[in-house]
């Protein structure tokens, strides 16, 4: 069985995220999104929530597995059996990071291989970054995010 993990912060999942996920789906046996609990950094949404929410979403994609994880990314990866670890490239601005993290992540095992995706051209300007920033000043996030947590994420940051 192919099984690979795509793993991220998801503070929260955006159209990227989404496209990334439905397309790997249908590569993968299956498809572990992992949700990083970072300690260091406070988000928007809990990890729970942020889990909840990319389980809504992708409730009709059957081989899509939602989980949030600590630690290292190759430990998780064999924990579920993974060999691939997919990641969504939007520009070139995000290669050298996803590089360094790329090589990282293959010197601490070798078995595991990072295979990028590039994102669709109209999620190409996404992050959860932006979503958020524009939410906060009541800009239109319709077609940035899954319909169906558009006023999740309103309702938070209002909050
Ligand atoms: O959505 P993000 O914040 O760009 O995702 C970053 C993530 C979760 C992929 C990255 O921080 C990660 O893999 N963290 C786990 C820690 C780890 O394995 N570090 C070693 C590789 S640099």
């Amino acid at each position: 069985m192919r099984v690979a993990i795509y793993p991220g912060s998801f503070d929260p999942i955006t159209n990227g995220h989404l496209d990334i996920i439905t397309r790997g789906s249908k590569i993968f046996d299956k498809l572990i999104v992992g949700v990083l609990v970072n300690v260091d950094k406070v988000g928007l949404f809990e990890i729970e929530e942020r889990v909840e929410l990319i389980k809504r979403v992708t409730s009709h994609l059957h081989n899509v597995e939602v989980i949030s994880f600590k630690g290292l990314l190759v430990d998780l990866a064999k924990e579920y059996d993974a060999r691939v670890i997919l990641k969504g490239l939007r520009a070139v601005s995000d290669f050298e990071y996803e590089f360094q993290m790329a090589l990282m992540n293959s010197q601490l095992d070798s078995n595991i291989e990072t295979l990028f995706m590039t994102t669709s051209a109209a999620n190409s300007f996404l992050s959860s970054s932006s979503v958020k920033q524009v939410a906060k000043f009541g800009g239109d996030i319709n077609n940035l995010v899954p319909a169906e947590i558009k006023e999740d994420i309103i309702r938070k940051i209002n909050k």
